[in-house]
């Protein structure tokens, strides 16, 4: 487990270039294993989320060279089709692999991923869109088994506009018989880059970004190099970390539009923002200013991936601020923890209801999970005095050496391995709750 010591207090000034998107990376990774050539991937961010898939891919028989953030995946050597337990249940997108696997060996069998921190998480629409395809599916013993010899195209209606199921349903498309039409598709900007990857590597995909993507299955595609997109949702939380530390921060390298509704949020709270090509800069006036309501929503809404880190800068907010979680029904995990540093919300159903403090606290906490975890890291470089997030491993599961990039702006991060020998004795001796 990492415990992060976090000091609050400094204002953060720097430039950050941002790194690969996790969101993009994963489905592309599991989409190699359609082609049977080598591919090349550039701006893969070094996270535990991407080197468990990457376990998974070698595990499956691929063969993997990686220099910091550039591979190669060579999927050749592939043979397997079963998903290991322990490492797909430590990594939930490995359920992109279903649609993959299945459009390659005709067969794939993977564990049910379940639950997790932010919500039950089912998988219907993934499952009933392979079916759709014309997959069998056996779901027994908490794992599902699909077979498909001959995987047809079909027109698939997504009763929600889900990322993981367009994207799964899109990469078993890609080698099937004939039209896949999916409706109601979801229009994140990463399925825009599985798109891209995809045509790069000779498979025929449109329609990314909008509601409907269509696909017109190919029987092989060939290898391809491809730069991965950058990350959307850590370049909101750099920005944000600008705004809750009062200081002056410019994410270069990214895609400004994708975060517009964040930075017309930072806009209302009264900092300044400003895009320049592929930067952004966040300058912050002072005490931020509450904003009147937000809701969370699939794109182009606001996205919930930059909820808690929104949550921890309206708790340093002048006023009462009003925020809803449309897409997960339990990522309000932070809200407790945050009150630990002094802030005021209460959460009814959907909404947290924020009513921003001058100065947080530092205090003993808990990254639940992994945004929820960035969030209480922002929340206490603002804070007075120190603050200790436990299992602050789970921040690692998305963010690139976070420390050490808010080390370079001016913070100060301290990372140490906890045993959970060292957590019991904590809780024995008193210092942490039973
Ligand atoms: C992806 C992102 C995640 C982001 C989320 C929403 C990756 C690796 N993860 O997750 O960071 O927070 O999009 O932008 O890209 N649902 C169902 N049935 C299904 C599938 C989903 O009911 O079969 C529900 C979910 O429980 C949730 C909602 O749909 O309430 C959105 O989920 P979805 O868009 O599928 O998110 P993920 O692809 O899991």
């Amino acid at each position: 487990m990492s415990l992060w010591v976090v000091r609050g207090g400094s204002a953060l000034s720097g430039t950050v270039s941002v790194q690969g998107s996790k969101n993009a990376a994963l489905p592309i990774l599991a989409a190699a294993l359609l082609v049977e050539e080598p591919i090349e991937l550039l701006n893969v961010p070094v996270i535990r989320d991407t080197e468990n898939m990457l376990k998974i891919l070698r595990s499956l028989g691929c063969t993997v060279k990686r220099e910091g953030t550039a591979l190669i995946v060579d999927s050749r050597t592939a043979t397997g089709f079963t998903l290991p337990t322990a490492l797909s249940g430590e990594l939930r997108s490995s359920i992109f692999l279903l649609g993959s696997v299945l459009a390659r060996f005709h067969a794939a069998d993977a564990p049910y991923p379940g639950g997790c921190e932010i919500g039950n998480r089912p998988i219907d629409l993934h499952l009933n869109g392979l079916k759709r395809l014309h997959a069998r599916i056996e779901e027994s013993g908490g794992r599902i088994r699909c077979t498909g010899d001959d995987l047809k195209g079909a027109a698939v209606d997504l009763g929600y506009p889900s990322v993981g199921a367009t994207e799964n349903i899109m990469l078993a498309a890609c080698r099937a018989d004939g039209t896949t039409t999916i409706r109601n598709a979801a229009c994140e900007p990463e399925i825009v880059d599985l798109q891209q990857f995809l045509c790069a590597c000779g498979f025929c995909v449109q329609g990314a970004g909008t509601p409907t993507v269509v696909i017109e299955g190919v029987k092989k595609g060939h290898g391809a190099s491809y730069r991965v997109m950058p990350d959307r949702i850590v370049t909101g939380t750099y920005l944000l970390l600008g705004a809750i530390t009062g200081g002056d921060v410019t994410v270069t390298d990214t895609q400004p539009e994708t975060v517009d509704t964040l930075l017309s949020r930072l806009s209302e709270c009264g900092c300044l923002v400003t895009v320049h090509g592929d930067s952004v800069r966040v300058r912050s006036s002072g005490r931020p200013r509450a904003v009147g309501f937000t809701e969370t929503r699939p794109y182009p809404g606001f996205p919930t991936d930059l909820q808690p880190q929104l949550f921890a800068l309206l708790s340093v907010a002048d006023g009462t601020s009003v925020l809803t979680e449309n897409v997960f029904e339990n990522r309000f995990r932070h809200a407790q923890e945050l009150k630990k540093m002094g802030a005021q919300n209460r959460i009814l159903d959907r909404t947290a209801i924020i009513t921003g403090v001058e100065r947080l606290h530092g205090a003993e906490v808990t990254a639940h999970d992994l945004r929820g975890g960035a969030a209480l890291a922002l929340a206490g470089l603002a804070a007075e005095g120190d603050t200790r997030i436990r299992h602050a491993e789970r921040i690692e599961r998305g963010y690139e050496r976070m420390d050490s990039v808010i080390n370079a702006l001016g913070g100060s991060i301290t990372r140490k391995e906890e045993s959970i020998g060292e957590e019991k004795e904590r809780r024995r001796t008193g210092e942490l709750p039973v």
